[in-house]
């Protein structure tokens, strides 16, 4: 896809380039939100994607600001061993732009890409913790609802939730 403007002055584009490995540990790191393990799984999948191609399994939507920097991604592919099911890995806004809607429309376009694959479904897991309240207002904003908790998942008291949205 080539780049296509936004209604905000972002750029949005879906083919991966190498810079986005750097670009991407940047964004989740400067986001606060997630610890050197989970920041160093959101690279692995850009450089998965990087090496791989579309085999990978891992599609990814950006949103570049007007000067050309990374302001928020998503990543997302489908489920193996399923007819339809995708899941969403990865969405992240960078702080300075989070509230204007970015995270709106990395939503729905990666929810038109999954239909055009085909997909049925969009699972989103994430954790029970209080931390995570602002991201779960986001997927219930976004029309998802939780389908399945997965008692002390994560650790003790710490549930994993599954989200779903069905297309
Ligand atoms: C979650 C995140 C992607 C949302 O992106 P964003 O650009 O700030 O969200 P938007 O401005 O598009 O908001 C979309 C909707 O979600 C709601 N929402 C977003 N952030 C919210 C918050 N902190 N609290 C409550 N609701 C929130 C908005 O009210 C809006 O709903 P509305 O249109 O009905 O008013 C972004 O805040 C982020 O990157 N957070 C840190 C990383 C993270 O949690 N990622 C998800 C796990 S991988």
């Amino acid at each position: 896809m080539s780049n296509t403007k936004t209604s905000h002055p972002m750029s949005r584009r879906n083919d991966v380039h190498q810079s986005d490995i750097a670009a991407v540990r940047q964004l989740v790191i400067d986001t606060g939100f997630f610890r050197p393990d989970e920041i160093e799984i959101a690279v692995e999948l850009v450089e998965e994607r990087l090496t791989k191609g579309v085999a990978s399994g891992y599609h990814f939507e950006f949103l570049d600001d007007s000067d050309g920097k990374l302001a928020g991604y998503a990543c997302f592919g489908p489920i193996a061993c399923t007819i339809g099911s995708f899941d969403l890995y990865w969405i992240a806004v960078h702080p300075s732009h989070q509230g204007h809607g970015l995270g709106r429309e990395l939503m729905t376009t990666t929810e038109s890409r999954v239909r055009a694959l085909n997909g049925r479904r969009i699972y989103i897991e994430t954790s029970s913790q209080p931390k995570y309240e602002s991201t779960r207002r986001f997927y219930v904003a976004s029309g998802y609802s939780i389908d399945a908790t997965i008692r002390d998942f994560y650790a003790p008291g710490d549930d994993k939730l599954i989200y779903v949205r069905a297309l």
